[in-house]
């Protein structure tokens, strides 16, 4: 069986450490560590869309910034195929032969779905269907790849397990093996799985405005780790490390190395936390080290940026030769499912053949 690799991104702003730890690290390292045979990586506009019709310029924008994120992290145009949503037209078409597929209250039962229509509070003004219907696209991003290994976040595997139900359900249904079943990996280090926000919620996120962006300049993020929310205690008091962003983030981010560079008092994050936990260690030095480790971390990253920020026409070429590559891919794709639901009206003669013979009887 083949390996191929595929992922996205919803383009509606830069991308961030819970992207970064959650999933981007996690692409280089495949991307550099293991054999396979195509590595796609998307640009899901038409899902940004989905709940920011009335802004598009937004999407628009996004696009290209997180274009400059991926290749500032390190992804490599000659082994990943880079490529725009929108521009693939066999995706919607695969949507919508797999939407037959799939019930309304299945839709509004997968847990990533019913979160994020709380978190928006459509429910005043009702969810938009493309919106409801979101993770049937995501199943032909999928699917019109024939990806099998899709390098996500935790809160993505719903998304999955719903493209895992189409894929067998159109395979029963018409009696084929044309798609195949993908499986998620998730980040190594459990830490990593969901990284909360910078202001204590459990999720980094855009809209919620607590996130440090892989693009930050050292006086933002220096701003945004010195705010990060800690618990009051007494200096001499146990310091509390279960539920501390401050270790929850080193625990995502920091290694060995970075306490021989910066904090050489500890051999590792063990020793830092032992110590914490016995009181007398305050949450500023905390704060110092985690950003130094962050600036060990991103500083590479956003002059990488820098310099890539000058090079859009051949960025924007890399993008257009992956996104026709992929059309390609999925034009294949499409018509195998065409044919394998019979309604591949003009490939040879068969039609016209088969048409001719059931008239024939009649007669
Ligand atoms: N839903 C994903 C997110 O919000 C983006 C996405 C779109 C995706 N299509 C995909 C992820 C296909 C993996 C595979 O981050």
């Amino acid at each position: 069986m083949k390996n191929i690799i595929l992922t996205a991104d919803r383009p509606t702003g830069r991308l961030h450490l819970g992207h970064f730890v959650g999933s981007l690290r996690e692409r280089v390292r495949l991307q550099n560590q293991t054999e396979f045979d195509e590595f796609y990586v998307m640009i899901a506009d038409a899902q940004a869309l989905t709940d920011n019709a009335g802004n598009p310029q937004k999407v628009r924008d996004n696009v290209l910034e997180v274009m400059l994120d991926y290749l500032s992290v390190g992804l490599d145009p000659q082994k990943v195929t880079f490529c725009i949503q929108s521009e693939i037209s066999a995706l919607p078409e695969l949507t919508q032969f797999y939407s037959n597929l799939v019930t309304l209250p299945r839709l509004l039962r997968n847990p990533t779905v019913k979160n994020e229509i709380a978190q928006k509070g459509f429910d005043k003004s009702g969810v938009p269907v493309g919106f409801a219907i979101y993770p049937i696209s995501q199943a032909a991003d999928i699917t019109a790849f024939k990806a099998n290994i899709i390098p996500v976040g935790e809160d993505q595997e719903p998304m999955l397990e719903q493209t895992r139900e189409i894929v067998r359900a159109f395979n029963r249904t018409y009696n084929s093996n044309v798609l195949v079943e993908c499986k998620a990996i998730l980040p190594q280090n459990k830490e990593s799985l969901r990284l909360p926000g910078t202001d204590g919620n459990a999720k980094m996120s855009k809209s919620l405005g607590n996130c440090i962006y892989l693009s930050d300049e050292p006086e933002v993020l220096k701003k945004k780790v010195n705010s990060i929310v800690t618990m009051p205690r007494k200096l001499e008091d146990p310091g509390v490390i279960e539920n501390n962003i401050l270790f929850v983030y080193l625990r995502a981010v920091c290694e060995d190395k970075h306490f021989e560079k910066y904090y050489p008092e500890f051999k590792n994050l063990s020793e830092l936390e032992a110590d914490y936990q016995k009181g007398g260690l305050g949450d500023g030095k905390i704060k110092q080290f985690l950003y130094k480790v962050l600036m060990d971390i991103l500083s590479p990253i956003r002059e990488r940026r820098k310099e890539l920020q000058n090079q859009i026409a051949g960025i924007l070429q890399i993008l257009r030769n992956g996104t026709s590559k992929a059309s390609q891919v999925a034009n294949q794709t499409l018509h195998e499912v065409k044919s394998a639901m019979g309604i591949d009206y003009y490939s040879g003669n068969k039609y016209e053949e088969e048409q001719k013979k059931r008239f024939a009887n009649k007669n």
